[in-house]
């Protein structure tokens, strides 16, 4: 974790372990009267150009620069330009502290001057929080990692938009920080029931509206695909609500959110591999995105409704487990043949989407990590989007790309849906037709999203999770999603908040 103030102060009246200016070709030193200080700036910036040197330039600093920061650490990179997010610069922010802490330097000062100074300081802080994000809860004997302290100094006249651009930064991220918290804790300790009772716990901390059915509720109320998709587990199924209700919703939409929360996904009776069965306590990192967003949507007092649901399950092998070849019904009334158990994300958000549509949302999006067959499409960075709805596709596009959270849309081909019919029930929960398995998962989807809603399905099967190092993320879960459905709302209603 990391605190941050915004200061305006001279260089040489920084108060800090380290100084660190993250700069474009002719970066502010460049014109600094501090003569040592510009000195270091044109000998990496030389070495930079003459390939001497990597893109970073960490030393200690002499007396005679009559600083009161002891290090200097300079980093070279190429700034996002207009529709081109700030990438670089957020994994810049993240090496910087990274190294800090090696040289056990906890109070790091950014220097910031830029002509869009807020927001190359949102993305500063930005890399420094998910950067700096380390999960030894399970280590026996983890490290000891001090607190940072961060300053972001910037020029007097950025300092007001700078504080409220990073308050919203802070809030944000530190929710993503959360969902990654979430996808990355084993099957057992987040089952179903652990799963909700984060979500209570995120409710009454942030003020949030929140109701769990469990799985007897489940059943009695009709939400058969939950309950058979979770009855093979010892750990049973539920569904979660959560209500934002702000005091002034400034416009009439209710959005709503679905998410995957397959607290482990063993395959079911068509049972997964071992080369992949051991990952799939991460199979519900569309619930931990959704519970980020909820956060925080909450926390930003965002005037949106908003609803979310997330349907829980752990689909498990016993007895009793649901069977390849049984025939379940929706809450909509459609017949469902369960051609693989394996199958089982879009089963159970037929239920919550149907909730959704019970809750008054009019526009719905859903995140699930639903398919390898769009990580095979797209790569494990970036996420798959359906909507056959413009101004839908076009925000979250855009959200994507001034966030980083990536997504690129794939078609909802409509001639691929006959593959989806079957002789006994309404629909198959698998395409007759093997390739192509994500638009089949989202065609089926499709079946049960409700009557008028606009609809968004996201398939972050890829990008919620890392094997290796990815920009400012280190291995495990990235909780991807929450700075993209922030941000795609406030594109959406047009907010500056
Ligand atoms: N949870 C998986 C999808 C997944 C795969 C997520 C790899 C993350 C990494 C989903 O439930 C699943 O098993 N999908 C099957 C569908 C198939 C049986 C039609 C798949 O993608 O293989
Ligand atoms: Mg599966
Ligand atoms: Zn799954």
């Amino acid at each position: 974790m990391a605190n941050y103030k915004v200061g305006t102060q001279e260089i040489e009246k920084i108060n800090a372990d380290a100084l660190v200016v993250i700069c474009e070709e002719d970066g502010v030193l460049a014109q600094s009267s501090n003569k040592v200080l510009r000195r270091h700036w044109e000998n990496f910036h030389q070495a930079v150009k003459d390939r001497k040197s990597s893109r970073e330039w960490f030393c200690t600093l002499e007396k005679s620069a009559g600083c009161t920061t002891s290090h200097l650490l300079l980093e070279s990179v190429a700034f996002g330009g207009p529709g081109n997010h700030d990438e670089p610069l957020k994994s810049a922010a993240a090496r910087a502290v990274a190294m800090c802490r090696q040289h056990s330097l906890r109070r790091v000062a950014f220097i910031v001057h830029h002509k869009v100074a807020p927001l190359k300081a949102a993305a500063i802080l930005e890399g420094v929080i998910l950067g700096d994000f380390e999960d030894n809860r399970y280590k026996s004997n983890p490290l000891s990692r001090p607190e940072l302290d961060i300053q972001i100094v910037v020029s007097k006249e950025d300092k007001k938009e700078t504080r409220a651009v990073l308050e919203r930064t802070k809030i944000i991220c530190d929710a993503q920080n959360n969902a990654r918290l979430l996808v990355n804790a084993p099957h057992h300790e987040l089952t179903p029931r652990g799963l909700a009772r984060e979500a209570q716990l995120l409710a009454k901390s942030c003020g949030l509206q929140c109701e769990v059915l469990d799985h007897k509720k489940l059943k009695a109320s009709g939400y058969e695909p939950t309950w058979q998709v979770g009855r093979g587990s010892e750990y049973p199924p539920c569904m979660i609500i959560l209500r934002h209700r702000p005091k002034k919703p400034l416009r009439k939409m209710h959005i709503g959110l679905a998410g995957k929360g397959m607290t482990f996904d063993s395959g079911g009776l068509s049972l997964k591999t071992k080369e992949t069965i051991f990952k799939m306590n991460r199979d519900m990192a569309g619930a931990a995105t959704v519970l980020g967003v909820m956060e925080a949507a909450s926390r930003l007092d965002l005037p949106i409704q908003m609803t979310a649901v997330i349907t829980a399950a752990h689909n498990a092998v016993d007895g009793a487990a649901y069977y390849p070849g049984a025939i379940l019904k929706a809450k909509n009334g459609k017949t469902i043949f369960v051609e693989n158990t394996d199958a089982e994300g879009r089963l159970i958000l037929t239920d919550a989407l149907h909730r959704l549509g019970e809750e008054g949302s009019d526009i719905i999006w859903d995140y699930a990590t639903l398919t390898g067959a769009c990580m095979a499409a797209l790569g494990p960075g970036i996420a798959g989007l359906f909507t056959d709805d413009e101004e839908l596709r076009t925000v979250l596009v855009q959200a994507g790309n001034q966030t980083g959270d990536d997504v690129w849309p794939l078609p909802l081909v409509p001639e691929y849906k006959p593959w989806l019919n079957h002789t006994l029930a309404d629909v198959s929960n698998l395409s007759r037709i093997p390739i192509g398995g994500a638009i089949h998962a989202a065609n089926f989807l499709s079946h049960f999203v409700p009557k008028g809603a606009r609809w968004a399905h996201v398939d972050l099967a890829g990008p919620s999770n890392t094997e290796r190092p990815w920009r400012y993320y280190s291995p495990g879960a990235t909780g991807f999603g929450v700075r993209l459905t922030v941000e795609a709302l406030r594109l959406l209603t047009g907010e500056n908040k």
